[in-house]
């Protein structure tokens, strides 16, 4: 069988490709998918193309997530390592395609994007920062495995108020590969 490293069940994470900055473009100055993100500011095309042109903070990974149904892109995912020594790298998701939420494409992107850190890239750790406020995703982490590791506290400021940001860390045997 065709070992496929970067397939889930719903979804394929693939190449950022110049085609998706139109869309991305979209994705990321639409506020609803920026309310949890770090991106207060408007993303210009210019920046997007920069983005797209730049390769993932070497030696980290950056992913487009398309459904292996339509082979539609739907968002981005990524892993920058923070230490190679220590074999630790941040991750970050957005589906950006508000269709697709809560219907289980995130679940399988960061199950996926996760897999690929620990048995292709050879991670010891995945770590992320979540908004206090983003339920959505803190359940999606904490079901594929993910343990609340601390917070800093009132870490983020928007809309008039202070939010912790939860640190959350995964490592490896721990990703819940069913349910
Ligand atoms: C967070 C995100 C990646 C999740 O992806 P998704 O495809 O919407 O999530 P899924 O459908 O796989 O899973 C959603 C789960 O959260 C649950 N959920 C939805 N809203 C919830 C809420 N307000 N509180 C608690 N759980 C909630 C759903 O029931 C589902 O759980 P289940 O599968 O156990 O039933 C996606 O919504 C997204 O990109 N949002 C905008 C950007 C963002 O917040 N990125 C993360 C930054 S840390």
């Amino acid at each position: 069988m065709v070992h496929r490293p970067l397939e889930g069940r719903l979804v394929r994470l693939r190449a950022r490709e110049p085609r998706d900055e139109e869309l991305a473009y979209q994705f990321f100055n639409d506020p609803e998918v920026t309310e949890f993100l770090a991106m207060r500011y408007p993303f210009s095309r210019l920046q997007e193309r920069e983005a797209l042109s730049v390769p993932a903070r070497w030696p980290g990974a950056a992913f487009a997530i398309e459904t292996l149904e339509e082979g539609r892109f739907v968002g981005t995912c990524s892993l920058d390592v923070v230490s190679a020594e220590s074999r630790r790298a941040e991750l970050g998701i957005a589906i950006g395609d508000k269709g697709f939420w809560n219907r289980g494409y995130g679940t399988d992107a960061v199950r996926t994007l996760c897999r690929f850190g620990f048995e292709e890239m050879n991670l010891h750790r995945v770590e992320l920062e979540v908004f206090a406020e983003n339920a959505r995703a803190r359940h999606v982490y904490e079901r594929l495995g993910f343990v609340v590791e601390g917070a800093r506290r009132d870490g983020w400021f928007q809309a008039g108020h202070y939010q912790d940001m939860i640190v959350m860390g995964l490592l490896e045997g721990e990703l819940r590969l069913e349910g």
